[in-house]
Parts: structure tokens; sequence; C-alpha cells
């Protein structure tokens, strides 16, 4: 399906979006494991964390959607049951790698796979240590490729240091290790995203961090009332938007502002970007508005910490890069070539064929600018947020952009289009 997104917008406005998906697979998984029922509300609309709730429906988890929340009855002592038949967790990573932490506790075999994109991402991050920690899993390609077969139980506690940062890895050890015997201890030098070391803790889990280190002791978490905050990475496209598009003042509210989430906001920042944040008090994770304004943007050299802190947001970062003065470098970004598209050739291909000037690199991109964008013809390549990364580029460029594969924004971000209207108005 194709989108026409028309040149040359200004946007201004104040909107909510949706629940965070990184946090509403977390709260889906843990509410799941707990004891107790669990009330949620602000729980992504995106269709990965549909497909993370019906995985945890067919393992026997009771989820109801109500009006305005969810509600999730933990198995806690229960233990979660063998589903009948192949879960599918669709295009979501995630899912899949989380889960499989999850399932690695568990005395029963089953198999995990997902859509053609899902097929090829790699998976041997997370079946090396959970193998370590006693589980048995098996690739059907035996390259660490999905499906994943795997049959839990009887884990242990292990130490170990992930060799990518990656919170999808960290997340599927501490998953696992919750339900092991003994302490669970993971290392990394450069800081992930810790929805899930907030969440574990705030439902009694004890983890603590000491330095490099995460701490995790096993346990059985203990519902909670929850309430998600909006989805930052969805917010950032708006933020770039009203940054490329002249006189623009956009306001999202509510928004998860976890500074392990939030490198975006410094590397705009840093570039030039006028950005206001206030942070609300919030017991478990941070949340408050952000507001952007139109602003000029200078060029800015990135390298792995940074990337990492906005692996979702690289993108746009080579979009706002087009219309910064000076040559950005971005580096570091290999991570990017394995997400549900090749992002790094994704992204290049499109601005190129907007106007732009992008040298590829292995690890990541030059991008000279400032130069003018104008609408073009341009792929998706199946993925939400190359999808979402030309709509944003279309608003600010001349003339008509059409995108293909509009259909994928459903993954993270369904409501883009009606919440660009509001602020067209
Ligand atoms: C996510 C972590 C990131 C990110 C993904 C969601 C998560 O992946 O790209 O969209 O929810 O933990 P990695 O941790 O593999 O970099």
């Amino acid at each position: 399906m194709r989108i026409e997104i028309e040149g040359g917008a200004n946007l201004c406005g104040k909107v909510t979006i949706p629940g965070d998906k990184s946090i509403s697979h977390r709260v889906a998984i843990v509410s799941s494991l707990a004891r107790g029922m669990s009330e949620v509300s602000g729980f992504s609309t995106a269709t990965d964390c549909l497909r993370t709730i019906d995985c945890l429906k067919q393992l026997g988890v009771d989820i109801e959607f109500q009006k305005s929340s969810v509600l999730i009855d933990g198995r806690g002592d229960r233990g979660l049951v063998p589903p009948n038949g192949a879960l599918d967790a669709g295009n979501s990573g995630t899912t899949m790698r989380l889960l499989a932490g999850a399932l690695a506790a568990e005395p029963f075999t089953s198999r995990i796979t997902g859509d053609e994109s899902l097929l090829t991402r790699p998976m041997m991050r997370i079946i090396e240590p959970l193998r370590l920690m006693g589980a048995k899993i098996k690739s059907e390609d035996r390259e660490g490729h999905p499906p994943l077969e795997i049959s839990g139980g009887n884990l242990r506690g292990i130490v170990f240091t992930p060799s990518i940062p990656s919170a999808q890895v960290k997340s599927a050890i501490l998953l696992a290790g919750m339900r092991a015997n003994g302490k669970t201890i993971v290392r990394e030098s450069i800081k992930t995203r810790d929805h899930t070391e907030r969440l574990l803790s705030y439902t009694g889990i004890s983890i603590t961090r000491e330095e490099e280190s995460i701490i995790l002791e096993p346990g059985i978490p203990q519902a909670k009332n929850l309430k998600i905050p909006g989805d930052f990475s969805s917010a950032a496209f708006l933020v770039a938007a009203a940054l490329i598009c002249p006189d623009s003042e956009v306001r999202i509210e509510r928004v998860s502002l976890n500074p392990t989430r939030t490198g975006f906001i410094r590397i705009v920042r840093e570039m030039g970007a006028d950005i206001e944040t206030n942070t609300r008090r919030n017991l478990w994770e941070p949340e408050g508005d952000l507001i952007a304004r139109t602003s000029e943007l200078n060029s800015i050299e990135i390298g792995k910490k940074e990337v990492s802190q906005a692996i979702d947001e690289i993108p746009l970062v080579a979009l706002l890069a087009c219309m910064a003065r000076g040559k950005t470098v971005i580096r570091g970004a290999r991570e990017l070539r394995v997400k549900e598209s090749d992002r790094i050739s994704g992204t290049a291909k499109g601005l190129l064929q907007m106007g732009a000037s992008v040298e590829e690199h292995d690890d990541g991109m030059d991008i000279y600018g400032p130069c003018k964008l104008n609408g073009a013809s341009v792929s998706s390549q199946n993925d939400h947020r190359l999808a979402l990364l030309f709509a944003v580029a279309g608003l600010a460029a001349s003339g008509k952009t059409s995108v293909e594969g509009w259909e994928w924004t459903k993954i993270s971000f369904p409501d883009f289009e009606a919440v660009i209207e509001e602020l067209k108005r």
C-alpha cells in the first residue's frame, strides 16, 4: 500500500501518542509471570505488542482488553502451559528474544517463529547465553536464525557479557535468570535501555546495578497496576518533523523520557535543535512532555555509544543531517543492518532518491548538508521505521512524496496519519 505525502507542511499543536512499545512488551511478559492480576493502562496499540499478547495467551495466560486498560492474570507459581502449535512473533524481534528468555525457564518444549524479515535476524546472541544457563535451544537452520525450538527448565544463573550492546539480549537473560538457581549477572559497558530492570525492581524482584554489572536474584514478581507512558521512538518522528518543517511547534504529552531512550534528544540538541522537555514525577518510568520547534541545524559526529542510546532513531538523525550545515558522520551503527530491514542501506537509498548527498559505510553514513529534499517515490523496504522516516522527509520536501509499504507502520505507530492531520489543522 502506498501513501502520498504533500510537502511544505507546517505542524502546530499538542498531541498524545500510544504507549511505548518496548515497555508494553515487558509489561505483558512480566505481568504474565507475576503473582496476581495486573491492570495496565496505556498499553501500545502496535501490532508487535499484540503479537506478544497472542503468544502469552497461547501459553495459558488470561489477558482481557477492556475499554482503556488490559487485565493480565499472572501465572505466578503456576507457570506457563505448553502451547498448542508454534508461537508466531510476526515482525517482532523483541517478542522473539524476550519470550525466548521466559520460555528457557519453562519445563516444556516450544517453538517460536516469525515473518520473512524475522526469519533472517540473528538469534545466536540469545541462544548462547540461554544454553549456558542450561536451556536446550535449536535454531532450525543451525545458523542461529529462527524458528527456534526451546526446551527449558532447571536453569542456573550465569555471569555474562554480551558482545554487542543490546537491551533485548540483556532482557532475555534477566527474564530467564528470574527463575534460575542462583544469581545472574549481566555486564554491559555501554548502557542500553533499562526498562526491564526498572519493571523487575518495581514488581519486587531484587535487581541492582553496580557500575557495569546488573545483578539479579531469582524471584517471582508481584502484580502491579501500571500506566505506560507514550512511545519515545514514535514521538521522535514528530519531533524531527517539527524541527525541519517551517513555522512549526509541536508538543507531545506524557512521553517516556527514560534517559536510556532519549539519546536522540541529546544528539539533536547538540545539532542546534530547539527542544524543551519537562519531566513529571513517575513511580517507575520517567515521563513528561516534549516541545519541538523549527530549528537551524548543524552537522554532528556520532559513534557507538551515542548510537546505542538512539538505535531506533539513527535514520531520523540521517534525515536531519540532510538539513544541517556541514558533514555529519555516523559510525558504530552496524547493528542497523540487522534490524527489521538493513536500515543503513534503506535510509541512504531513499534519501538519495529525494536529492540528499549520502555516502554509505559498512557501519554508518556520511551526510553532506544542507540540501533541499524533493518529493520522490521511495520504498519502506517493508520496515515500519523507514516508512515513517520517508513520510517525515516528505512533509518537509518540495512536491509530493509517495511511500510504498505504508501498511508496515501498524507495527509501531498505527495512528501516525491521524496525529499528523491533527497537527496540520
Ligand atoms: C528494543 C531494543 C533495541 C531496539 C528495538 C527494541 C527493546 O534492540 O532496536 O526496537 O525493546 O529491547 P537491541 O536491544 O537488539 O539493540
